[in-house]
């Protein structure tokens, strides 16, 4: 038996129409190669990991990961990465968007040459192309290439493709430096590594997609801009406190929006106009929070929910005690400057919600 040269890893949620397509593709191009394929699902509704699975009880070649209870396009193809014993991985769409038949270049490219790490495909380099997309959406990808840029040491000039081949073992190594944020596990993988990864790019022409749907929206985009920041200066001011911190921030100005119309217009005394306007502000911030900052165990059910609000509201008023204590000793008693008397306030009561309502509002 020839030993196993290659596994090809394939992110899906809710792909089962693209499965067979992907797989009968895969086997004509990667023809009298040794590989395999793991698809790492994310228990789809549809019943994606069904159909690999019933591929792959006449196929060993083909893998299933069935993931519950979690969702992630980076996470799933590290955990399908790691879950290989071939040398070499590739990382492929499930949805036929990525042209397949660049795999047995790729692989003779990383075999014939040691010095390679990884082989990306490129839709940026002459031969590549975008395909059917529109003006907008390739606006889109060319600015956030362009900010890739910036946590990138190399010039690459696709950053932001999901399709490449790497050596198992350098991604294995890099495995407790990758954030896993979002889409982009390409870009993930080269900017942890301390050294730059000698790569070559391989033009190919973005498909269209005919079966499914994407599942690129509105939230991925945000989490790109997370998962740069994380890169940049997450280890100065960790990603999930400068998302709470921004949260706070947009509740101080709900907080104002409604302390100004009771106090301007409906003319009510300033003591319940402020417990008004904080009781909309942290209920707000409960939210924004669950949707946002702490998505990854958000809670759900009107029974979580309110626990969950309850603890919220009881560490932040906790923390608003702090901010007021603080922040008028340094002044009264101290005699600090007001600007730094209130700042201090609010640094403290932020850290305090934070690392409070972590542990005992979204905290298993
Ligand atoms: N396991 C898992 N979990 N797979 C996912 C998830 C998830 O949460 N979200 C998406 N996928 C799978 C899809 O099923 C598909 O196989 C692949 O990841 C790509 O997702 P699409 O929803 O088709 O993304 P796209 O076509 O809009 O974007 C792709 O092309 C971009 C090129 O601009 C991705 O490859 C992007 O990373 C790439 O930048
Ligand atoms: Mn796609």
């Amino acid at each position: 038996m020839t030993p196993l040269e290659l596994a090809v890893v394939i992110p899906t949620f809710n792909e089962r129409g693209n499965v067979p397509r992907l797989v009968a593709a895969l086997d004509a191009a990667l023809a009298g190669r040794a590989w395999e394929a793991i698809f790492v699902d994310d228990n789809s509704p549809d019943g994606t990991a069904d159909a690999a699975r019933e591929i792959a009880r006449g196929d060993p070649r083909i893998r299933v990961i069935q993931r519950i209870g979690r969702r992630g396009l980076s996470t799933a193809c590290i955990e399908g990465m790691c879950a290989t014993s071939a040398p070499l991985v590739a990382v492929i769409d499930g949805d036929m968007q990525h042209d397949e038949r660049l795999l047995p270049r790729m692989l003779d490219a990383l075999q014939g040459d040691a010095a390679l790490d990884v082989v990306v495909g490129s839709r940026f380099v002459d031969g590549g192309g975008t395909g059917e997309w529109d003006r907008d959406r390739v606006a889109k990808s060319a600015f956030a290439t362009g900010l890739s840029q910036r946590v990138l040491k190399v010039k690459l000039s696709d950053p932001m493709s999901g399709f490449f081949m790497v050596r198992t073992a350098l991604v294995r190594a890099l495995v407790p430096k990758l954030s896993g944020i979002g889409f982009k596990i390409l870009l993930d993988i080269m900017t942890a590594s301390p050294r730059p990864l000698n790569f070559r790019e391989l033009p190919y022409v973005f498909r269209t997609r005919e079966v499914g749907e994407s599942k690129l929206d509105y939230f991925v985009a945000l989490e790109y801009l997370i998962a740069l920041y994380d890169r940049r200066f997450g280890r100065i001011v960790p990603v999930k406190f400068a998302m709470f911190a921004g949260v706070g921030a947009l509740g101080a100005v709900v907080h104002f929006a409604v302390l100004w119309p009771l106090l301007q217009m409906l003319h009510i005394a300033f003591l319940p106009a402020t417990i008004v306007a904080t009781g909309v502000a942290m209920t707000f911030n409960f939210f924004l929070n669950n949707a946002l900052t702490y998505r990854e165990q958000r809670l759900r059910g009107a029974g979580r929910l309110l626990a969950g609000w309850i603890s919220f509201c009881a560490v932040c008023s906790v923390g608003a005690v702090a901010n007021v204590g603080l922040a008028a000793f340094l002044f009264d008693v101290q005699h600090s400057d007001w600007r730094f008397a209130a700042l201090a306030g609010i640094a403290v009561a932020a850290v305090w919600n934070y690392a409070l309502s972590s542990r005992f509002t979204w905290g298993r």
